[in-house]
C-alpha cells in the first residue's frame, strides 16, 4: 500500500475506531452465523449482550487489531510485521473453523460500515479496498 493510500485508509477509519461496539454488532445483526462462532455469544440475542463488557471487550480487542495494522501500513519497512501480524490472525481464525465467506462477510459488513461513517469517495473507496484486498490475500492463504 502507498504511503499515501495508507493515509486516506488510517483518516476514515481515525472516524469510526472509538465505535467498536456498533461495528461489532453490526457485523453480528447482518451475519448471525458469524455471532454464532463466538463461545461467549452464541445463541444469545443481539440487544442483551451488546452492552456487556465481554461484548465491548471483544469489539476492542477486534478494533485494535485493525488500528494496529494500520499504523505499520504504507510503509515497505513495516511489511514483514504486518505479514506476521495477519498471518497470526489467519491461523488462529483457521483453528476457530472461519471460513472465507464469513471473512468476506465482515468485509462488507465493516465497509459498510466505515463507508457510512466516514467521508467517502472514490478514492477512499479505492485505497480501502486495496488495503484489505492485501489483507485478506494473506488471511486466505491461512484458511
Ligand atoms: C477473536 C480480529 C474476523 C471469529 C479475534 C481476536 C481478534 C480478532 C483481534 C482476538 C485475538 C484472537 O484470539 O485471535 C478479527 C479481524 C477479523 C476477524 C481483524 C477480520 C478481518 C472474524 C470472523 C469470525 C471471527 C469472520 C467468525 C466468523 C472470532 C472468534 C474469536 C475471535 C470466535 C475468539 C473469541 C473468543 O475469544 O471467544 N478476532 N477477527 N473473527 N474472532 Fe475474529
Amino acid at each position: 500500500l502507498s504511503s499515501g493510500d495508507a493515509d486516506v485508509v488510517r483518516s476514515a477509519w481515525d472516524k469510526v475506531k472509538h465505535s467498536e461496539v456498533d461495528i461489532l454488532a453490526a457485523v453480528f445483526s447482518a451475519h448471525p452465523d458469524i455471532q454464532a462462532k463466538f463461545p461467549a455469544f452464541v445463541g444469545k440475542d443481539l440487544d442483551s449482550i451488546k452492552g456487556s463488557a465481554a461484548f465491548a471487550l471483544h469489539a476492542t480487542r477486534i478494533v485494535s487489531f485493525v488500528s494496529e495494522v494500520l499504523a505499520l501500513a504504507g510503509n515497505s519497512a513495516t511489511v514483514p510485521a504486518i505479514k506476521t501480524l495477519v498471518n497470526q490472525l489467519g491461523q488462529n481464525h483457521k483453528n476457530r473453523g472461519v471460513t472465507k465467506d464469513q471473512f468476506n462477510e465482515f468485509r462488507a459488513s465493516l465497509t459498510s460500515y466505515v463507508s457510512g461513517h466516514a467521508p467517502w469517495g472514490d478514492n477512499v473507496a479505492a485505497a480501502w479496498n486495496h488495503a484489505l484486498d492485501n489483507v485478506y490475500e494473506i488471511i486466505f492463504s491461512n484458511l
